[in-house]
């Protein structure tokens, strides 16, 4: 099958097209190589059956070029929960970004679109675990972290708006945490890579908030399998659903965590950081999936553990901090 996919140098664009490829699939990919990196596309690079566009999915003509032939288009890129900025790029990647692909993809006559969207759809909702059918319940526009949020919705909307003007297939996906190996080993990959950065370089592990807040972290290969089944299953077409591991851990027990696989022999290092640092920043205290609809209709449930991924993504980012002589 010929798929495209945006965000293809990121941490799931890389290790699903290294999937894709690998079980016989061909990948166009384009990326701005903003937070990915050539690096993680490695080997692919001299792939037959991979190609990389360098560009944005603020471009509409580029995207016409990456998804020409495309029978499917998986859409990663995006901008995040903006910790350390303001929202307006959050806003125009995933918002104009996000209707540019769904425009590009319908012109070039792609049968279906799988979106990559967001746990923090179903924002602080209170009731855990979150169904696709639980509700947004979202703060004010005045806390810039929400952006991201919305921006997800806006999508998760326009794709369903499409398929029903349009007849375009969509599948949305609901990521909770992903980890593991080709995860940014900045703030932008999540805690986890911070903690293991900072436990590699004997620094202490900073825990934003009082570290109580929980999430579910869901290994790649876990995340990875969702992908693929949402490309291939016929009935997952109109569909929200949810991928991640039903474990919930405490932030700072993560960093404990991490601390005691990295440096067994010393008391992990943790040191809380208020949120005031960040402006008005609001936290979702509780994250939890409900695997029971994606288990039904993809057949599958996330089910790598934190003991058996850690590992993994420890041993992958202190290579990659030595390559990038971090370490
Ligand atoms: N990883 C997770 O835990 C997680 C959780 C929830 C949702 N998601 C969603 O899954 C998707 C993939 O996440 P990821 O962890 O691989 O993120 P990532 O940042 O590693 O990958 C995204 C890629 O998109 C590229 N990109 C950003 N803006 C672009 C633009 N304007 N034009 C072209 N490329 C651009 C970046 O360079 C990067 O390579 C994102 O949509 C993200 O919001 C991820």
């Amino acid at each position: 099958m010929k798929i495209a996919i945006t965000g293809v140098a990121g941490f799931v664009g890389s290790n699903l097209t290294q999937r894709l490829v690998h079980r016989g699939d061909t990948v166009r990919g384009i990326d701005d190589l903003s937070h990915g990196s050539l690096e993680n596309l490695g080997p692919l690079r001299n792939s037959t059956s991979f190609q990389l566009d360098q560009g944005t999915i603020l471009d509409p003509s580029a995207l016409r070029t990456t998804f020409e032939g495309a029978e499917v288009v998986v859409h990663l890129a995006a901008g995040k929960i903006p910790r350390h900025g303001d929202a307006l790029d959050t806003l125009l990647i995933n918002g104009e970004g996000g209707l540019n692909v769904l425009r590009a993809a319908r012109d070039c006559g792609v049968r279906r679109m799988v979106l990559a969207s967001t746990s923090d759809c179903y924002g602080r909702n209170p009731q855990i675990p979150f169904n696709e059918e639980s509700a947004s319940v979202i703060g004010s526009p005045k806390v810039r972290r929400w952006s991201y949020a919305v921006s997800k919705m806006f999508e998760e909307q326009a794709l369903f708006a499409f398929r029903e003007r349009y007849g375009l297939e969509g599948v949305a996906l609901r990521l909770f945490g992903g980890y593991g190996p080709k995860q940014n080993i900045t703030w932008w990959g999540g805690p986890q890579s911070v903690f293991i950065g900072a436990a590699l370089r004997g620094e202490p592990l900073e825990v934003h908030g009082t570290g109580q807040q929980t999430r579910s972290f869901t290994f790649i290969d876990d995340m990875v399998e969702g992908f693929v089944r949402a490309v291939d299953t016929p009935k997952a077409d109109g569909e929200v659903l949810n991928i991640g591991i039903d474990r919930e851990i405490t932030i700072e027990n993560l960093a404990r965590m991490i601390s005691s696989m990295i440096r067994p022999d010393e008391e992990p290092n943790v040191r809380l950081i208020p949120y005031e640092t960040f402006g008005r920043y609001e936290d979702v205290e509780r994250r939890i999936p409900d695997g029971a609809k994606s288990e039904s209709i993809l057949g599958f449930r996330a089910r790598v553990n934190l003991e058996e991924g850690l590992p993994r993504a420890i041993d992958w980012q202190r290579g990659a901090m030595k390559r990038l002589g971090l370490l």
